[in-house]
């Protein structure tokens, strides 16, 4: 069964968008059949490119994320996706409180799905410089590979 995953931070134009693009590179890595999205609980960007910084520290690991446009999550999201996997705290308490009754998806914190990082948050870049994207480049990267193993061990259930 085609697993699906929604990566969910504020602006959308950095954090969700590399943690897309982290995760799909690492779905492929392992062959796993994954439809892979991300959004913003904001809407002041819809429909802008990645922030220059994150589409720069993406190419600096070998991805290109320039396509991207941002988007809002909405409601019909929390039935079309298995997991919603928000950046930090205040992404999932905000998701949390807009999941419908009928929602089919797993909502979880990025980190949560790293050994000893449970409930831990990727900090927001977006006020920060070059050193705060690789940071957040890294920690997607991390919760990225974590949790393509966890769908991949489902998948063989
Ligand atoms: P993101 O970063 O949530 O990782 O995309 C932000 C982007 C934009 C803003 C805040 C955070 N903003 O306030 O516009």
């Amino acid at each position: 069964m085609r697993k699906s995953v929604l990566f969910v931070c504020l602006g959308n134009i950095c954090r969700s968008p590399l943690a897309e693009a982290a995760f799909r590179a690492e779905a492929e890595r392992l062959g796993l059949d994954v439809e892979i999205d991300s959004a913003g609980t904001g809407d002041w960007h819809i429909g802008h490119p990645p922030d220059r910084r994150a589409a720069a520290v993406a190419a600096r690991n070998g991805v290109d994320i320039s396509h991207l446009r941002a988007r809002q999550v909405g409601p019909d999201d929390f039935r079309r996706f298995d997991h919603i996997v928000a950046l930090d705290e205040k992404n999932l308490a905000d998701i949390e409180r807009l999941r419908p009754a009928d929602a089919k998806a797993h909502l979880s914190l990025l980190l949560d799905h790293v050994a000893g990082r449970e409930g831990q948050a990727v900090a927001d870049p977006y006020y920060g410089d070059e050193a705060h994207f690789d940071t957040a480049w890294a920690e997607v990267a991390e919760g990225a590979r974590a949790l393509a193993a966890r769908i991949a061990a489902e998948a063989q259930g």
